[in-house]
């Protein structure tokens, strides 16, 4: 009788154990109480967005993009349309978008994209990016096509990417860095971003010397103006869940630290891992968000109240989107089934 027992209470161990390696996270860092002082801001990232002049989302597409991580690509212009008319919904006071815009700086990706994000505009709300290691030619940038092959487009060099975009961030900015697409904008009198660029500069992955002098200064401007500010990034400040360093962490890393703890900066938001992720250290915040383009689509939600900065994330609910727009695509309808079946294909492949 006891040997039974002694069975049956191993087996609920088990099954509590396999349970909690496979339970779903909580979708919550810190909850937003409504207010009415608040600022909410939406910060997306990683969205790597493909003109869908460039692809014919065919079985070749198809099989290359999945050698390249489990994006969704071939509904990726679904994916930003249900994202846009989510921030025409939601109405929050700023989007921030934190890099990897496209798939692989196609300058037409760019193009298709801005259209997008001007959509969002038109309802009024802000839109502010930085540039992430995808958003300029680093890599080949290709039209995909079953019939025709592969073949090299245009990609968007540091250049262009600070042409296109300027009017999203540097334009309204209270400074400007002269050597890279790095500047601080203004959300309210109260508070400021502060956005950092690695990536859309002549050297791939490198903050400039010009750039670090230049975030001392803007930061003292802020510190003038009494204002508290909010860093972005395109790779993260911190190294999270054991990750390489040299692959997951921004240039001067702990130059930046210093200088962000010096000057108070106690928020800073990234991207490029393409996983949820916080981490705290010396009195710096790091919310880590995954990708717009990975099941189960997260965003990040930011709310700024008087002097208090909270961040949680959400879904992108892509079958919702599709079903209000009368679509009867059913990997559209029944999205979050069909995205996690791309991310276990990806996983059985690797
Ligand atoms: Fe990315």
């Amino acid at each position: 009788m006891k040997q039974r027992i002694r069975i049956v209470l191993f087996l609920i161990l088990v099954f509590l154990g396999i349970a909690y390696l496979y339970h779903e996270r909580p979708e919550i860092f810190e909850d937003l109480r409504p207010s009415p002082y608040a600022l909410d801001i939406v910060y997306a990232s990683d969205m790597h967005y493909l003109s869908q002049q460039l692809t014919d989302n065919g079985e070749r597409f198809q099989e290359f993009s999945l050698s390249k991580g489990p994006k969704v690509m071939v509904y990726i212009d679904e994916i930003m349309e249900a994202f846009c008319d989510r921030m025409e919904k939601e109405q929050p006071d700023l989007v921030i978008l934190g890099g990897d815009l496209t798939f692989f700086a196609e300058y037409l990706s760019h193009l298709d994209l801005i259209e997008k994000l001007e959509r969002i505009e038109d309802a009024g709300i802000p839109v502010i990016v930085i540039p992430g290691n995808h958003d300029v030619g680093y890599y080949e940038a290709r039209s995909y096509s079953d019939e025709d092959g592969f073949e090299r487009t245009e990609e968007a060099d540091p250049e262009d990417f600070r042409e296109l975009y300027d009017r999203f961030g540097p334009e309204s900015a209270l400074s400007v860095c002269d050597d890279s697409f790095s500047y601080l904008y203004e959300v309210n009198e109260e508070l400021a971003v502060l956005s950092i660029d690695a990536n859309a500069q002549e050297e791939e992955d490198r903050i400039s010397e010009e750039t670090l002098s230049w975030a001392e200064e803007a930061l003292e401007l802020a510190e003038e103006e009494d204002r508290t500010v909010i860093a972005v990034l395109h790779e993260p400040l911190f190294v999270h869940d054991g990750d390489d360093e040299a692959l997951s962490v921004t240039d001067r890393a702990e130059e930046l630290q210093e200088l962000f703890s010096e000057y108070g900066v106690q928020t800073v938001f990234s991207g490029h891992l393409h996983y949820q992720s916080r981490r705290e250290e010396d009195g710096i915040t790091e919310y880590v968000t995954s990708s717009l383009a990975i099941y189960p689509h997260y965003y990040g939600q930011i709310r700024y109240d008087r002097g208090r900065v909270s961040y949680r994330y959400t879904r992108l609910n892509v079958s919702e989107w599709a079903a209000e727009q009368g679509l009867e695509n059913e990997d559209l309808l029944h999205f979050d089934e069909y995205s996690r079946g791309v991310t276990r294909k990806w996983w059985e492949q690797r």
